[in-house]
């Protein structure tokens, strides 16, 4: 059994941040530097002066820190980690869309791989997704992958219309509008607040869709005593710790991420010792890859 503090001890000798995401387990989150949404740690990975850093995330976020870090060591607990909706598209996919759609910007959701991310103009995170398609030229066509989701919830925003992906999150499809029904039956006064990873249906039935970072400002600012949160079970650490004073609930308590649950203090203790698994790019890839994170990340 390894402990939070055998965990901190460690990363203090290797000089190592260790970054979490707010779908990580308790304990995972507790021995974290810092715990956030994917645009929070994909900040804190460019900000960062460390020589190592620990990625508490599933893969593709572990990779986003390797490719702004090409001279830093970036460490995932268990690689296997994956996220499926990332890989529901491959850079094949993305050549196919923009040489049928010539001319078009190519987007793609975070939730990529450093291939299809090579293959686009521009990233978003559920965080950003609506401040960087305002900002792109109104007068060009859009290509979105991998989340059809996310991408329409984003153009009925602004009022657009992409080429979507039909990609889906399998975690955040298990929240329908009929759950959100009864959440509202048992907490009638609690506001429901959704990730845009969810289908249209279930958006519309909610009255606030966030990203998970979205979310904990949510619920510091509001004055609610109750919020419903439709997204996965882990948010419920960080909302709690933050709001003493407050109480949630989930629409659906086994809206449970398993890739996010692999990362253990077993296997980040084990990490951090062995100084594996490594998360490394190809630099051709990488290189293409950082144009779009750093371009999203320029927009203010
Ligand atoms: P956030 O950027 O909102 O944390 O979302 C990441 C994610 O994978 C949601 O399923
Ligand atoms: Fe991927 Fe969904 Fe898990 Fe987020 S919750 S990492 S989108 S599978």
């Amino acid at each position: 059994m390894a402990t939070i503090e055998e965990v901190r001890k460690l990363a203090a000798e290797r000089h190592a941040v260790i970054l979490a995401h707010n779908y990580q387990r308790s304990e995972v989150q507790d021995a974290a530097d810092y715990t956030g949404d994917s645009l929070e740690l994909a900040r804190r990975a460019a900000e960062t002066d460390a020589e190592t850093i620990l990625f508490c995330g599933v893969y593709f976020m572990a990779e986003t820190a390797a490719i702004l870090n090409p001279g830093r060591t970036v460490l995932i607990p268990d690689p296997s980690a994956g996220c499926p909706m990332a890989d529901m598209v491959t850079a094949d996919d993305v050549r196919r869309l923009k040489a049928a759609h010539p001319g078009a910007i190519a987007v793609c959701y975070v939730n990529s791989t450093a291939e299809v991310k090579a293959e686009c103009d521009i990233c978003v995170t559920s965080g950003n997704a609506e401040r960087v398609m305002a900002s792109l030229s109104k007068g060009r066509e859009k290509i979105f992958v991998p989340d059809r989701h996310l991408g329409s919830h984003i153009a009925d925003r602004l009022g657009e219309k992409y080429i979507l992906w039909p990609g889906y999150c399998p975690t955040h499809a298990m929240l329908t509008a009929d759950k959100i029904a009864r959440a509202r039956r048992e907490h009638p006064l609690a506001p429901v607040l959704v990730h845009p990873e969810c289908s249209a249906e279930t958006r519309l039935a909610a009255d606030e869709r966030l990203s998970t970072g979205g979310m904990c400002a949510y619920a510091r600012n509001s004055t609610a005593s109750d919020i419903v949160v439709g997204t996965e079970t882990g948010i419920l650490h960080r909302l709690m710790a933050e709001n003493p004073g407050k109480r949630f609930w989930c629409v659906d308590e086994r809206c449970v991420c398993p890739n996010m649950k692999k990362t253990t203090l077993e296997n980040m203790k084990s990490a951090l010792e062995t100084m594996s698994p490594k998360v490394t790019v190809d630099p051709v890839v990488a290189a293409r890859a950082r144009r779009a994170i750093e371009a999203m990340l320029a927009v203010k």
